[in-house]
């Protein structure tokens, strides 16, 4: 056929372009630490994200996923992340961003999903206020004060009085602190000491003296699961915190699965709230883990690998009820009260924040089978970030 006229040729064309472009992969940026201090969480998620794919096929409304993974290691430089999201925006051509481990990347790459107009699925970063950051980005992780909201109520009910708090000084651990000061305190308990670690390389020593020195009931402690936490606990320990009767407490991100061995024995006892354990008990869960170690036999799935799992299921979900169209504006509107079961139990989106609300767990560590286990005894239901009430 002979096109005479340019405005038909340009119109014909652009409707071509349109049904090929029905056709087209849906191109999923992964902004993860993949090396470096914290390369166990970029692990964890493409862990996630891929079992998704595996078990649950990789096209949905019509379009197949194809996944684009940038390293953005450490995951606490922000400008690091914002420039791999925009190569991944511009060059990438990517529909959707995803994963951002830390809550440095994810504050970072918020005026990107903005500006560029794209979805951003938060897979772990767990500042509160990340979700407030663009009207595009929805979580599918957690918050530190909805982990540590249960743990202060929980301390305060078991004959805990005097609690001193040390936290990683940044976005998560300001949440922890202060959301864990403000339940325990409202249940009469007292805060007697507070310190905040450098992320890099804290010197824990110092810390652990003073905190010895004071003679709390207990410490609350949230650092990012690491080397660091290995240290720490090492250092309360040796530094005798453990035999003067100090007990522990934290969210779970310090009995992480993934550094869990690492850690070994002198986390047995230790009590903590999360939204996830490898033990929970559920049919859900039970799937979840027996595909993961099919496919990772040498990793332990963890809350990070159900971050990326649960967010490649909110894409997928999406896709459906959109027949494939990622329109930034469509894609939050679907996404907003979407619920299902997860292998951590029921969860949903909020609505008006398009933030996570799940149950959180009461869990202690026992051995089970010869494997440390975060074994959950009670929880709080449907619990919804008390950071943004
Ligand atoms: C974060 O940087 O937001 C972060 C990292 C690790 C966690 C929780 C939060 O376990």
């Amino acid at each position: 056929m002979k096109l005479n006229n340019p405005l038909i040729a340009l119109a014909l064309t652009a409707m071509l372009n349109a049904v090929a472009g029905a056709a087209e992969p849906v191109r999923i940026g992964l902004v993860l630490p993949m090396s470096g201090p914290f390369a166990s969480y970029g692990k964890q998620i493409e862990h996630g994200v891929k079992l998704y794919l595996a078990t649950q096929g990789d096209t949905f409304g019509g379009r197949k996923i194809e996944l684009i993974i940038k390293d953005d290691s450490p995951g606490t430089a922000g400008d690091v992340s914002k420039r791999l999201a925009q190569e991944l925006v511009i060059k990438d051509k990517v529909d959707i961003l995803a994963g951002f481990g830390l809550t440095p990347s994810a504050f970072a790459v918020a005026p990107v999903a903005t500006e560029a107009k794209r979805p951003m699925v938060v897979m772990n970063a767990a500042t509160s206020s990340v979700t407030t950051k663009s009207n595009y980005i929805v979580r599918t992780s957690m918050t530190l004060p909805q982990n540590s909201a249960p743990i202060a109520s929980w301390a305060a009910k078991n004959k805990i009085k005097k609690v001193f708090t040390l936290v990683a000084d940044y976005g998560p651990g300001h949440d922890a602190e202060g959301q864990f000061k403000k339940t325990f305190t409202a249940a009469g308990g007292e805060i007697v000491g507070e310190v905040r670690a450098p992320v890099k390389n804290p010197d824990f020593a110092p810390f652990l003296q003073k905190i010895k020195d004071t003679k709390p009931d207990a410490v609350f402690l949230f650092l990012p699961p690491g080397g660091e936490t290995i240290a720490f606990m090492k250092g309360f320990k040796e530094r005798g915190l453990d035999a003067a009767g100090i007990q522990l407490i934290a969210t779970g991100d310090l009995p992480d699965e993934d550094i869990l061995e690492a850690i070994g024995d002198s986390a047995l006892g230790l009590v903590t709230s999360f939204h996830y354990s490898e033990a929970h008990k559920s049919p859900e869960n039970k799937a979840y883990t027996d595909a993961y170690y099919k496919a990772y036999p040498k990793d332990r799935p963890n809350f990070m690998s159900v971050g990326g799992y649960d967010g490649m299921r909110l894409i997928a979900e999406v896709l459906k009820k959109t027949n494939g169209n990622t329109d930034a504006d469509k894609f939050i509107e679907a996404a907003r009260g979407m619920k299902w079961i997860s292998p951590r139990g029921p969860i949903s989106i909020d609505p008006a924040t398009r933030d996570i609300v799940q149950n959180i767990y009461i869990r202690k560590v026992e051995k089970i089978n010869g494997r440390l286990q975060n074994v959950e005894f009670d929880h709080v239901a449907d619990f919804k970030d008390p950071g943004k009430q």
